[in-house]
């Protein structure tokens, strides 16, 4: 999930990809980059720190839920499985499912090999008997898995909410293809924020302390650094907005004044109170959830939550697609 670095003064050197985003979504309306350009080095450093905040309940909460659920979990899938994350397994969450289920083999999928490489260090320290298989690749497509786990008992997992990232449209073609990915017979551990009250879910996208407008605003930044841009970024403002029609809490970045910037040459104009929608993080209650695992060819076997209810993890088990009624 993670992209690699471009060092200062390699404007040069700027991501095709990152471009053509970036002029395509300021050109479209309404107006639109993919989080994906959140996670240069800084970015991802704010989101480690958006991690640890107060408001920000979902990481600490799903923590805590895989470490009681535990007996439970291993109840369902027994030991020894080899336990497939998609994203590259750097999360504090790992080392907990990995004590408990006692894997045969991880792999862990990023698209991003350095990043998955030195997590993957960083694991195998902790796990020096572990057998690791880090593999390189989009995870939004079907992968073949290494060949060594071919025959072994899979256990995917998913945590952080990262579905609800994705529109249902999008989250559904993911859970297919992971499930292509892991076969038949594999189960499926998946963390999802629930629905609550827009009181928390507000704040935890909108941080006191401005970590998070900073986390979004470094977008800009980027997009300077990068793409060689006169972006004015004190003029945009931070905005988490709660969409209950869509269930979701978006991110936008609103223009406070008129403003004219370039990029790359090219001329950009917005006009006072226009956004650049920047994220989506969807919630689900419990039958959402298990709708749209049914949706994607999972079936729902079990369930796990806070005492508070405020995040869920999902255990469910690959279905022969369509066959059962
Ligand atoms: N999937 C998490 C969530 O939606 C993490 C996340 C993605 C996030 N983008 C974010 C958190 C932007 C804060 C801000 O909560």
């Amino acid at each position: 999930m993670l992209k690699p670095e471009i060092e200062d003064g390699q404007m040069s050197l700027a991501d095709p990809a990152f471009r053509a985003d970036v002029f395509a979504g300021l050109e479209r309306r309404p107006r639109a980059i993919p989080a994906r350009w959140f996670y240069d080095r800084k970015g991802s450093e704010l989101f480690e720190a958006i991690t640890d905040l107060p408001e920000y309940y979902p990481t600490r909460t799903e923590t805590a839920i895989l470490k009681t659920m535990c007996p439970d979990l291993v109840e369902h899938v027994g030991k020894g499985r080899a336990v497939v994350e998609f994203g590259s397994g750097s999360s504090t969450k790992t080392p907990v499912l990995l004590r408990c289920v006692e894997p045969s083999a991880y792999v862990p999928i990023d698209i991003s090999g350095d990043f998955l490489r030195e997590s993957a260090r960083g694991l195998q320290q902790a796990f020096p008997d572990l057998p690791i298989h880090p593999l390189e690749g989009d995870f939004m497509r079907p992968l073949a898995l290494p060949a060594v786990v071919a025959d072994a008992p899979k256990l995917g997992f998913f945590p952080g909410s990262t579905i609800g990232n994705m529109t249902p449209a999008m989250a559904t073609d993911l859970l297919r293809a992971m499930r292509g990915s892991l076969g038949e017979g594999a189960m499926l551990l998946i963390g999802m924020d629930r629905t609550k009250s827009s009181d928390v879910l507000v704040p935890a996208y909108d941080d006191a302390a401005g970590v998070t407008a900073a986390f979004n605003r470094n977008l800009l930044d980027r997009i300077n650094r990068e793409l060689d841009g006169t972006i004015p970024v004190d003029a945009f403002r931070h905005r988490a907005i709660w969409n209950d029609d869509r269930s979701r809490i978006e991110m936008h970045l609103a223009a406070e004044r008129d403003v004219d910037f370039t990029i790359e040459g090219r001329p950009f104009a917005m006009a006072s109170g226009e956004t650049i929608h920047t994220e989506n993080s969807h919630k689900y209650g419990p039958r959402d959830a298990k709708i749209l695992l049914r949706a994607g060819g999972w079936t729902p076997i079990a369930q796990w939550s806070d005492p508070d209810e405020l995040f869920a993890v999902y255990l469910a088990e690959a279905q022969s697609a369509r066959l059962a009624p």
